[in-house]
C-alpha cells in the first residue's frame, strides 16, 4: 500500500512542468483503434491509469511504445475481443472502447466501468445515444454486448452535456452513414483534442468544443497524430498549491485560457499571479479574502479541482460557500479536513467552509483522486507531519508528483509498504 508522507508549512519556489491531460489520453487511447494505422501521440503523462489503457491495447493487439512521453501504436492486427471486468473495472475510461469497438466491429462485449467512487454515475446517455444510433444493446449484471448492423448517424439532443457521452458517440460515429448531430454537447477543451486527433486520420468533425458538434461519417480512417493537451486540473491544483504557499512559483505548459474560472476565484480572494507566455507566476497571498465556489461544466469552475480549492477556503477569513453540482457525492474529504483542524459544515451538496483555520498534521486517507489532492494541499500547509494513505488514487491522475513537489522545495516521500 503507497502513502505519502509531507513535512508541512514549506515556501515554495522554482518551476513546475504540467503534463499531458490525463482526461484527453485515457480517450485518445481507446480512440486510437478506430484506425488500422498508425498513430503517434506526444505529451503523455505517465500515469496508471495511461498503463492500464496500453495494457488492454496490447491485449487487443495493437503493438505500443512508450518513450519520451510520446506513445506510437500500430493498430494493424487489432481483433475484437471482450473487454472483462478485470480490465474495465480498474477505469472509468473503458467505457471509451464501447464507442471505438461499435464503430470499428459493429459489434462489442464490454463489463461495466470503474472510476473514483463520487456518485451514481449512470451512463444512460451514452446508452440512448448508442440506440438512437441503430446500435442494440443488452444490459446484463456486469456488462453490456452491443451490435449493429448498420451504424447510422442522427440528430442527438443530450439532456446534459456529459463529457463522456460525447466524446463516446464521437467514436461511435466518425465511422457512420451519414451525419451525426450533437446538440448540447459537452465543451470541455479535451472533447477539441479527441477530435483534433480523429481529424488527423481523416474524420470530418466539425464544432468540438463547442455546445453543437457535426460529424460526417467517413469509411476509413489512416494514420493519425496528436498532442495531448497541458492538464488543466494538474495546473490548477498547483495553482492553488502556490497561492497558498508559493514564492514566485512558475508554473509551465499551461494553457491559460482553460483555468480562467480557477484563475479568476484565485484573483478574486486576492492572489496574485503574472501570467507570460504559457506559463503563469503565483506567489502566496499575505491575506486571504473569503470566496464563494459552485462547480459546474465547462467553462464554469471544474469539478475536478472542487476537492482542490475546499482545502483553499480553510486558509480564507470569513465564511466561504462551496457548492458541487455535478456530482452527488463529492464531499467524503470533508471529514478528514475537518479532523485536520478545518471548520466545514455539510448540507447535502454545499459546504460553509468558516476560515481562517490552521491546519495540523495527522494521519488521512484519500478517498478518491481529488480527494488526495484535497489532502495534499492541506498536508502541505499543516504544521507537522502528514501521512495520506490509499494514496494510489492520487497518483492515477497526478504525473511523477512526489519528484515534482520535491523540486520546488517540499519535503514529501512516496513509501511502499507491503499490504
Ligand atoms: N451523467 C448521467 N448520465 C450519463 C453521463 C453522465 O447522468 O449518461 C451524469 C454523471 O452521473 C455525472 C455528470 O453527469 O453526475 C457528469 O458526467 P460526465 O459524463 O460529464 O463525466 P464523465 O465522462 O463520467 C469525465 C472525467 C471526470 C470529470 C467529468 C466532468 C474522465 C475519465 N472522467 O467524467 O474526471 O469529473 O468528466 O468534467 O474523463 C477526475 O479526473 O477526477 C474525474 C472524475
Amino acid at each position: 500500500m503507497k502513502r505519502i508522507i509531507i513535512d508541512g508549512g514549506q515556501e515554495i519556489s522554482g518551476t513546475i512542468k504540467i503534463s499531458g491531460a490525463k482526461n484527453s489520453i485515457v480517450a485518445l487511447l481507446p480512440a486510437s483503434i478506430l484506425t488500422n494505422g498508425k498513430c503517434v501521440i506526444k505529451n503523455v503523462p505517465d500515469i496508471s491509469d495511461v498503463r492500464i489503457l496500453l495494457e488492454m491495447l496490447e491485449y487487443l493487439g495493437s503493438v505500443v511504445s512508450f518513450e519520451d512521453e510520446t506513445i506510437i501504436i500500430d493498430n494493424s492486427n487489432v481483433q475484437n475481443k471482450d473487454i472483462t471486468e478485470e480490465f474495465a473495472s480498474q477505469l472509468r475510461a473503458s467505457y471509451y472502447f464501447m464507442g471505438s469497438m461499435i464503430a470499428k466491429f459493429h459489434h462489442a462485449k464490454i463489463a461495466f466501468p470503474g472510476g473514483c467512487v463520487i456518485g451514481s454515475r449512470p451512463i444512460d446517455i451514452h446508452l440512448d445515444s448508442f440506440r438512437k444510433m441503430g446500435i442494440k444493446i443488452e444490459e446484463k449484471v456486469n456488462e453490456f454486448i452491443m451490435d449493429v448492423d448498420k451504424l447510422e448517424g442522427n440528430y442527438l439532443y443530450l439532456n446534459f452535456p456529459s463529457v463522456g457521452a460525447t466524446i463516446n458517440i464521437i467514436l461511435a460515429s466518425v465511422l457512420a452513414e451519414g451525419k451525426t448531430i450533437i446538440e448540447n454537447a459537452a465543451k470541455e477543451p479535451e472533447i477539441a483534442n479527441i477530435a483534433s486527433f480523429l481529424n488527423s486520420m481523416g474524420a470530418r468533425i466539425f464544432g468540438a468544443g463547442t455546445s453543437k458538434i457535426i460529424i460526417e461519417g467517413v469509411k476509413e480512417l489512416k494514420d493519425g497524430f496528436v498532442e495531448v493537451i497541458p492538464d488543466r486540473i494538474e495546473a490548477g491544483t498547483y495553482l492553488i498549491i502556490g497561492a497558498l504557499l508559493g514564492n514566485n512559483l512558475k508554473i509551465e505548459n499551461v494553457i491559460e485560457s482553460h483555468i480562467d474560472s480557477m484563475l479568476y476565484k484565485l484573483k478574486e480572494a486576492g492572489v496574485k499571479y503574472k501570467s507570460c507566455g504559457n506559463s503563469i507566476e503565483i506567489s502566496r497571498a499575505k491575506e486571504l479574502k473569503p470566496i464563494n465556489i459552485k462547480t459546474t461544466v465547462y467553462p464554469g469552475f471544474p469539478t475536478d479541482l472542487g476537492q482542490p480549492i475546499s482545502t483553499f477556503l480553510t486558509q480564507c477569513n470569513g465564511e466561504c460557500l462551496f457548492e458541487e453540482t455535478i456530482y452527488e457525492n463529492r464531499l467524503r474529504h470533508i471529514p478528514h479536513l475537518n479532523a485536520m483542524g478545518a471548520n466545514i459544515k455539510v448540507f447535502d451538496n454545499k459546504a460553509l467552509v468558516i476560515g481562517k483555520t490552521p491546519l495540523h498534521g495527522r494521519k488521512v486517507k484519500a478517498t478518491d483522486l481529488r480527494a488526495g489532492a484535497s489532502m495534499l494541499v492541506a498536508g502541505l500547509i499543516a504544521d507537522g507531519r502528514t501521512e495520506i494513505c490509499n494514496i494510489e488514487h492520487l497518483l492515477r491522475g497526478y504525473e511523477r508528483i512526489v519528484d515534482k513537489l520535491s523540486s520546488v522545495g517540499v519535503k514529501i516521500e512516496l513509501i511502499d509498504l507491503p499490504e
